[in-house]
């Protein structure tokens, strides 16, 4: 069968069937192109660039301008996939009418089809505003690295009996606001099994066990691009960063030794222009 543009109700249409769901992240044009081709279901242009691209600490520093930058590159490299950006860090905390104007930013503006913000109970509001105006909302609770300052770093949450049950509040809430589908970050298996039974909306894991309706990965993870810290959900499929560094290598040795460019990388004249040139 042809291969069509996914769209939130063949993403919930899954779970209904318990078909598993991918995801992974992208902010550029040639890293969307080969998760489209590879047949990977959504491309999250996440927050994370701050941490895998731009190399800041944390993800709070990112813009509304620097996410549509990254966006659109996304956009214009998939076909297939379903494209969901991530909103940035306040920029729809602070007032439903932001929120509302900075989530049509990224389907006006970037080719979006969907937003994506992190919190529960606190963003219920937000998220059902956004809705409202004809956006698709996809959660995201558990680590939400956006309030790390709150959450006191990059922990693993829920792992208690009242964190675990404010999960599954938090999840069930999100769903009634109007998402259609909640990443679940870091937190126990079994919490994340509990979540994703308790909601009719699919259930996306980072660090959330198999259970989870789907999974996804920073690609940059995934790649091993990205080696200041792997988290312990990480598995990495390649390392990247070493073939890179090899390939590297290779380009200084021939330039130095004079094997690069050779005669098939370099563009040729006639004899008789090099004769007219010379004067002869
Ligand atoms: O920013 C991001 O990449 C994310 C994923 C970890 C889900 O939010």
């Amino acid at each position: 069968m042809a291969r069509k543009k996914t769209t939130i109700t063949d993403l919930k249409a899954k779970k209904k069937k318990k078909e598993k769901i991918t995801m992974l992240t992208a902010y550029d044009y040639p890293t969307a192109l080969a998760v489209d081709q590879a047949g990977i279901d959504a491309i999250l242009i996440g927050d994370s660039v701050a941490m895998v691209v731009l190399g800041l600490e944390n993800t709070l520093p990112m813009t509304m301008e620097e996410m549509i930058h990254h966006t659109k590159a996304v956009s214009r490299g998939t076909r297939y996939a379903h494209i969901i950006a991530d909103m940035p860090f306040m920029s729809y905390n602070t007032s439903k009418g932001e929120a509302i104007r900075n989530a049509g930013r990224f389907l006006k503006e970037a080719g979006a089809d969907a937003v994506k913000l992190e919190g529960g109970i606190t963003v219920a509001e937000e998220v059902s505003a956004i809705v409202r105006a004809g956006i698709p909302v996809m959660g995201h609770i558990g680590l939400t690295p956006q309030t790390i300052s709150l959450l006191g770093g990059f922990k693993t949450q829920g792992k208690n009996a009242e964190g675990a049950r404010k999960l599954i509040e938090d999840a069930k809430i999100l769903e009634t606001a109007g998402a259609y589908a909640i990443v679940i970050e870091a937190i126990p298996a079994p919490i994340a099994k509990l979540i994703t039974e308790a909601v009719s909306i699919p259930t996306i894991g980072i660090g959330a066990g198999k259970d989870c309706d789907g999974q996804v990965l920073v690609t940059h993870d995934l790649l091993g691009l990205f080696d200041r810290f792997v988290p312990k959900f990480v598995k990495q499929y390649t390392n990247l960063k070493k073939e890179m560094i090899e390939a590297f290598e290779r380009f200084r040795k021939d330039v130095i030794e004079g094997e690069f460019p050779s005669a098939e990388h370099c563009f040729v004249i006639e004899e008789e222009e090099i004769k007219k040139l010379e004067g002869k």
